[in-house]
């Protein structure tokens, strides 16, 4: 069956569409959008939204894969980035990273085979003064360490199936 939004995403859509002046300045909003209705920006889901705004495939696929933040392959229902970059690699951004791998058994740009925890090193996350920091989905967890990371794995192992969206407890943003 062909990719299509949910009721409540095209309403979501269509109030995009109507806030900004033209089809292209809403193309990012349009594809978090899909990135959240999707699971993930597939090249199908990325065909749609160029065919929604009507603009050429091309801006819509050079877009996406320019943001890191834009998931363009499947996820856990819950996404652990750890920040890499040098202010949290300066307070154990690597440390944290060797103990998720471990604890998950999975690398970076994996999925457990639950389908619960995916994990992904990334760039600068824009919150230095707090490093290290770790976003789950939408949520960010800040001056990270290992306990803190324990306990933050132990609660979203068990955090209820309507949480996914949430990034579980502290630091959210
Ligand atoms: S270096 Fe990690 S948040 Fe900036």
């Amino acid at each position: 069956m062909a990719l299509a939004f949910s009721p409540d995403a095209d309403r979501e859509f269509d109030r995009i569409v109507r806030r900004y002046p033209n089809r292209r300045a809403a193309l990012i909003p349009t594809l978090v959008l899909a990135d959240r209705q999707f699971g993930y920006l597939s090249r199908e889901a990325m065909e749609y939204v160029a065919k929604r705004l009507e603009l050429p495939s091309a801006w819509v696929l050079s877009t996406a894969t320019f943001y890191t933040l834009l998931r363009k392959r499947p996820t856990g229902r819950f996404h652990l980035q750890v920040c890499v970059n040098v202010a949290c690699y300066l307070k154990g951004a690597d440390q944290l990273g060797d103990h998720l791998k471990k604890r998950l058994g999975i690398g970076f740009g994996e999925v457990t085979p639950d389908g619960l925890f995916s994990l992904e090193g990334v760039q600068c996350l824009a919150a230095c003064g707090t490093a290290p920091v770790i976003q789950v989905n939408d949520a960010y967890h800040e001056d990270m360490t290992l306990d803190k990371v324990d306990a933050l794995i132990e609660s979203l192992r068990t955090a209820p199936a309507d949480g996914g969206a949430a990034a579980g407890p502290g630091g959210a943003r």
